[in-house]
């Protein structure tokens, strides 16, 4: 694994029930923007006040919070230095914040970890994307040790066949890892056409109903306290 520079330990805060939200994962094209938006906009449509921050210097997050025009204070930060430091700032600004990575196991990745109270992986629904997983849990780890308990991982599969049937290898792979799965999202091209949109599946009516039931029901996982 490539070698991470340093970073200063961060000082753990509690705050009531404010939680901060990190979607990461080694692979990219997991689905961590497409989940980190319909999250943000899933707790702003819970009353929530949210500020979302776009870690991703391919910013394709930043455009789709634009477009939504739903009130979500929208940060970009990219250095990992400044992720460990601005969210600490910004913790006493909102009742939430959703962070969305970059795909790799950069510091960056490592950062968002170190800051988040719950890590979601998005997965891809193959026992070769879960051992591609493998590799930000071994990260999860390292963050957990050094902050003696958090974050909180979970595994989201995503682009499943069918929601909620994994293969018996993939159940037993996560099993292995010990982090949790959801029930993850299936393969729908209502979750592509909403960016195009620049909407979350909710606001696309009939055409989408399916995939929001199915969405929603993942929100109500993610945010369970
Ligand atoms: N459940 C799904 N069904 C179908 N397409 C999906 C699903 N989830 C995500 N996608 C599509 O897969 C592509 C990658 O998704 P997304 O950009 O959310 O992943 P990412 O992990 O953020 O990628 P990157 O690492 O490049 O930032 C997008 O075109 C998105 O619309
Ligand atoms: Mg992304």
């Amino acid at each position: 694994m490539q070698k991470l520079r340093k970073l200063p330990r961060p000082i753990t805060f509690i705050y009531d029930d404010r939680m901060i939200y990190g979607l990461t994962n080694s692979k990219g094209g997991v689905g961590k923007t497409t989940i980190a938006v319909h999250l943000a906009a899933w707790l702003v449509k819970k009353k929530r006040t949210v500020i979302f921050i776009d870690a991703d210097p391919q910013s394709s997050a930043s455009q789709w919070i634009n477009e939504l025009d739903l009130d979500i204070q929208l940060e970009k930060l990219s250095e990992p230095e400044e992720i460990i430091r601005r969210v600490a700032e910004l913790a006493t600004d909102a009742n939430d914040i959703v962070i969305d990575g970059p795909a790799g196991l950069s510091t960056t990745t490592r950062a968002i970890m170190l800051r988040s109270d719950r890590v979601f992986l998005p997965c891809g629904p193959s026992i070769l994307d879960l051992r591609a997983a493998s590799k930000a849990v071994v990260l999860l780890r390292e963050a957990q040790k050094s902050r003696k308990g958090p974050p909180i991982g979970t595994i989201i599969p995503n682009k499943l066949q069918k929601r909620g049937r994994l293969s018996r290898e993939m159940l037993g792979a996560a099993q292995k890892l010990g982090v949790p799965l959801l029930a993850g999202l299936s393969q729908r091209q209502s979750f592509v056409d909403a960016a195009g949109q620049a909407k979350v599946v909710w606001q696309m009516g009939a055409s989408a109903l399916v995939a929001s039931h199915e969405m929603q029901q993942l929100m109500k996982e993610m945010t369970r306290g």
